[in-house]
């Protein structure tokens, strides 16, 4: 006989009230990744720009998303795909200028959509005039900004860089300096007040040109241990994110603060958000980041690093519901993005791997909260394969090849089934990553109203999340039975199943209702029952 394995996890329900104010845009969005240097290139550079994005847009809004977030945009040094900035309240030339983001600001908010900036507060790039100038003269007012040690032996304590090797170098002169990622990105000292003044300096910035919020780089980091202690242990990327074995390093309590002063900044600004990458393995620790005065969202990124089977998702699902729910704020899902491997090639590759990223989908989307999708991941791309010698990320380069790197899922994204997919204006023009040969056949116009399609399904996804309030602001409720996995929401008196199907063999779930939407059309109604081949999901409206 089946076993009811965990039951019953909720979320406060949102709308306590009719009368209540509406709830908030961001509670509940649909937020699009735009990895901007791979989605639309309109110069014929061969690189994703803003003019290409904004000539996007209304593909965007066809899609029925609610907001475009774009990776950095910023004048780069180019070590880490944007995030080692040089100049925060700039455009770097390659995408175009301040006046094509306000304008794609301006064309977005006509099409119903906002546009959402990533701001990278951590550390700058070393070309940054900062960075530059401490170089230049270790007592100018700049090297304070930064976290420099003297010229020794040994570097100052056993941190280590997440792109691998440890995290200081030494400058030309020999002193040290802290990097926890790329040696071109050296971190920045926030306990000097005058790093904080500029950075509230660029919100406003951006933000007075009508931006509707942030995504705020390693939002858990900044702050480091004041003593620069040792780290009791070492990083692991297998693991959900950083712990206690990385105590000194990230998860400092005075960040907080920050986010509690941009809360307040962004309170100045209508219908603005702030959404925080809080890589912390514990979920309580990340939830903490969107309390009410706070980061408005966290990202929750167990479904990314979850593998496919129904307790590591319920799990993954039931937890962050608890947490979040316990400071009133929304789960912030992740199913894919610029740093993960595309989730058809995670979850097996081929037809299985489609189909179960297809499941995972709809029960993403079905989730109450907001959702991150992920430019491609609605065409169903896989990893792209990319040579060695064409492969730009640090990772793969600092751990000499020994990890893959990031390059497979940011391959610029086909649009036409022409020769060079589109990407670029005449299909001429060399793409900064190479794009795999048979990409045409994922292309936006191939599987626009194609029914069984990829893009299809999530277009129908979207609408049905809009059209049923159930799935994203309901009451939720997750279930285990076997290899099926059900969440149930209501909201009113709606009430909304997704039943997704873990395992290898068909199975009859009883859902009394009409179904919505199936991830495959082998998913067959009888009576009160669904038959879920393996690897499907079905949305069900109830009676
Ligand atoms: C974040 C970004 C990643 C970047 C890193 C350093 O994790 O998502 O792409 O490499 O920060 O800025």
């Amino acid at each position: 006989m089946a076993r009811r394995l965990s039951l019953a996890r909720t979320q406060p329900r949102r709308r306590v009230a009719p009368a209540a104010a509406p709830a908030p845009w961001w509670r509940d969005a649909v937020v699009y990744q735009v990895y901007l240097r791979s989605f639309a290139d309109s110069d014929g550079d061969g690189i994703g720009d803003l003019r290409g994005l904004r000539q996007r847009l209304p593909y965007l809004s066809w899609l029925g998303v609610d907001a475009v977030w774009i990776n950095p945009h910023y004048p780069s040094g180019g070590a880490d795909g944007g995030y080692d900035v040089v100049d925060y309240r700039a455009v770097d030339p390659e995408y175009g200028d301040v006046s094509d983001l306000e304008a794609l600001v301006d064309d977005a908010r006509r099409l119903g959509l906002r546009v959402v900036l990533d701001v990278v507060p951590n550390h700058t790039s070393d070309q940054h005039p900062w960075f530059q100038a401490a170089l230049a003269d270790p007592d100018s007012p700049e090297a304070a900004r930064y976290h420099f040690a003297p010229a020794s032996a040994e570097p100052p304590n056993n941190w280590q860089s997440l792109f691998g090797g440890p995290a200081w170098s030494r400058t030309p002169d020999g002193r040290w300096y802290l990097h926890l990622f790329a040696p071109e990105q050296p971190d920045l000292n926030w306990r000097d007040p005058v790093v904080a003044e500029d950075f509230e300096r660029t919100l406003r910035f951006w933000l007075d040109r009508g931006v509707s919020g942030f995504r705020v780089d390693v939002a858990y980091g900044l702050y480091k241990d004041a003593g620069l202690r040792d780290n009791p242990g070492a990083y692991s990327p297998t693991l959900f994110g950083h712990g206690p074995e990385q105590a000194m390093t990230w998860n400092q309590p005075e960040v907080h603060g920050v986010w509690r002063r941009w809360r307040s900044i962004c309170d100045e600004y209508p219908d603005t958000m702030l959404v925080g990458e809080v890589c912390l393995a514990d979920l309580e620790q990340v939830a903490l980041y969107s309390r009410p005065d706070e980061l408005h969202q966290s990202l929750s990124f167990r479904l990314l690093k979850s593998p496919w089977a129904v307790a590591p998702f319920a799990e993954a699902i039931s937890s962050a519901l608890d947490a979040y729910g316990r400071v009133g704020a929304p789960v912030s899902w992740v199913l894919g993005n610029h740093d993960k491997e595309r989730q058809v090639t995670r979850f097996g590759g081929g037809e299985l791997g489609t189909a179960r990223a297809r499941a995972a989908a709809l029960l993403t989307l079905a989730l109450p909260g907001s959702a991150y999708l992920y430019a491609g991941d609605e065409l169903g791309l896989p990893q792209a394969h990319v040579p060695d010698e064409a492969k730009q990320d640090p990772i793969f380069h600092r751990s000499g090849g020994a990890r893959a790197g990031r390059d497979g899922c940011r391959v610029p994204m086909p649009w036409n089934p022409t020769e060079g997919v589109g990407f670029s204006p005449d299909g001429a023009a060399e793409p900064w990553l190479p794009i795999p040969a048979d990409w045409s056949r994922y292309a936006v116009s191939v599987q626009t109203g194609q029914g069984g399609s990829t893009l299809t399904l999530h277009r129908r996804a979207l609408a049905l999340r809009k059209a049923h309030p159930a799935f994203a602001s309901g009451s939720a409720t997750v279930t285990t039975r076997g290899d099926v996995l059900t969440i149930r929401s209501v909201d009113g008196g709606e009430a909304v199943r997704c039943v997704v199907n873990m395992g290898s063999e068909t199975v009859l779930a009883g859902c009394p209702g009409s179904v919505l939407l199936a991830s495959t059309a082998a998913v067959r109604r009888s009576g009160g029952t669904v038959a879920l081949p393996p690897d499907s999901a079905v949305w069900v409206l109830e009676d």
